[in-house]
């Protein structure tokens, strides 16, 4: 079974991107799954529904959130119409929306899907993501009642990545991190077969300070007591995003970064 994840959607630029893009990696990968993190896909901080029916249109199948799915009303209806639309499964409160999906493949394959917060920076207080995941996994056995897990891990903190990655390493299949809009180039297999890394970038315009344009972020650190409005950058986007390959026990047996167009040094050029 192969999954694509593709990176946290900046905006216009990044949703164009998926679109040129994504049909054409479909093609060419074939993965049975496609799973992208769309937090910030309705200008930079949120979504709606008539973005999840345009990604859907071009061949996403499970949208996973983050921190900003809240951020606008749209965005806190599409949480209860979309049961594909995953969002942070350790907040402390009741809130509205799928905490985990199972897709199912064509050929009845069974996807576990789900996303927590990381604890730092406290934006919102959130439950322990160890416990949580913990959780979330205690039913299910790899290769016998489940086909594949896939955490989005949806945090800051390098070392709170890989310390969760190893904590699940052998109980999922992937730990993949979003949110820094970075990509890092650590794909790799743990010992006990999870595949994991630390963050899988954003799709969207790196001419930019992650996703936003450049000179009103650098006004927020020159001048930190003023308010200034952040606006997406809307030139060409890179397609950010990792494949996973695994077998039938349910662990990985490849990982492989995908990066298309745009700026970013590494990027395949057009498929
Ligand atoms: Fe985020
Ligand atoms: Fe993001």
């Amino acid at each position: 079974m192969r999954l694509l994840f593709l990176g946290d959607i900046m905006a216009h630029a990044g949703r164009t991107c998926i679109a040129q893009h994504l049909p054409k990696l479909r093609e060419r990968y074939r993965p049975d799954c496609v799973i992208a993190n769309v937090d910030n896909a309705a200008h930079g901080m949120g979504v709606t529904s008539s973005i999840l029916e345009e990604l859907q249109a071009v061949g996403v199948d499970v949208f996973t959130g983050g921190n900003h799915v809240w951020d606008k009303k749209e965005g806190r209806q599409a949480l209860s119409q979309w049961p594909n639309l995953v969002r942070p499964c350790n907040h402390p409160i009741p809130l509205p929306g799928s905490a985990s999906f199972l897709y199912t493949t064509p050929d009845g394959g069974k996807i576990l899907i789900f996303q927590m917060l990381g604890t730092f920076p406290a934006q919102a207080p959130v439950d322990n993501p160890f416990i949580a995941a913990d959780r979330f996994i205690q039913d299910f056995t790899l290769g016998a009642n489940i086909s594949a897990i896939f955490v989005d891990f949806h945090a800051d903190i390098t070392s709170e990545k890989m310390a969760l990655a190893y904590y699940l390493d052998g109980r999922v299949s992937a730990v993949i991190g979003t949110h820094t809009h970075i990509p890092s180039c650590d794909t790799m297999i743990l010992p006990k077969g999870t595949a994991y890394q630390t963050d899988t970038g954003m799709c969207g315009d790196y001419q930019s300070v992650i996703g936003m344009n450049p000179q009103a972020a650098i006004d927020r650190f020159l001048f930190p007591y003023k308010t200034v409005s952040l606006t997406p950058a809307e030139g060409e986007a890179t397609l950010c995003g990792t494949l996973v390959d695994i077998n039938a026990s349910g662990l990985a047996c490849a990982i492989a970064p995908i990066r298309v167009g745009g700026i970013l040094t590494g990027s395949l050029p057009e498929a």
